[in-house]
């Protein structure tokens, strides 16, 4: 909980591709009127505006936000904490957040989390989550995968964290880059726990709707 009693939640970015997964994650954690303490990596930051434009840099996210996916991300409230500050209120067991997502979450900082390492904010967030037993989503994007960050994906889920690849489905018939990005961010709301329309619940049936064969 914030202290005025909000709910909050953390979300981390970090430098591996997707960085359309993180923003679609964020405007839809703050849609829902959540404080959401956001930690962006040094090359995190790198990758939100290699992949999405100056305009998406961090000191611009919230006018990006409302931009790209509407006025209803203003019903919750961000703040951006550095990922230096091990002093961050989110580095302490004591901190009531819900939960914490890092989306994308890059292979070096996995190995970090895996190894209860805490030498960023990231990665001590990501610790503390796990040893206080609250709900950590880590959704690593590399391709292919070595064995020791296959290992440090087992680690992590070993040790209680959801690990959910960014390996979106293709049975919606998405039509674009951000269908793709609504089922991601979707699938890491449903592991938080946190109510939300991003993706239809799987009817048994392909939707009649498929252009797919047109
Ligand atoms: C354009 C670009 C794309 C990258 N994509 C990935 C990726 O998909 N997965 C990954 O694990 N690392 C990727 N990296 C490498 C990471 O950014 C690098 O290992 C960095 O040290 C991660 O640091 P961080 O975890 O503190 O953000 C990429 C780097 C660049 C510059």
């Amino acid at each position: 909980m914030a202290t005025d009693g909000r709910r909050s939640v953390a979300l981390a970015i970090t430098g591996a591709s997707g960085a359309i997964y993180a923003v679609r994650t964020l405007a839809a954690l703050l849609a829902t009127g959540l404080d959401v303490e956001l930690v962006v990596t040094d090359y995190g930051r790198r990758l939100l505006r290699d992949e999405l434009g100056e305009d998406a840099s961090v000191e611009r996210l919230e006018p990006y936000l409302v931009g790209r996916y509407g006025e209803a991300v203003a019903a919750g409230r961000l703040t951006v904490l550095s990922n230096r500050d091990l002093g961050a209120s989110l580095a302490s067991g004591s901190h009531r957040a819900v939960g914490m997502a890092i989306v994308p979450c890059s292979m070096k900082t996995l190995a970090g989390v895996a190894h209860g390492l805490s030498r960023t904010l990231v990665e001590r967030a990501a610790d503390v989550m796990l040893k206080e037993r609250r709900t950590l989503v880590i959704v690593p994007r590399e391709t292919p995968m070595s064995l020791p960050q296959l290992e440090n994906m087992v680690r992590c889920a070993q040790a209680g964290a959801v690990v959910l690849p960014a390996m979106p489905a293709f049975y919606q018939h998405p039509k674009t880059l951000d269908d793709l990005a609504d089922f991601i961010a979707g699938k890491v709301l449903s592991a938080l726990s946190i109510d939300h329309d991003l993706i239809s619940n799987w009817s048994g049936r392909v939707q009649a709707t498929s252009k797919a064969h047109e």
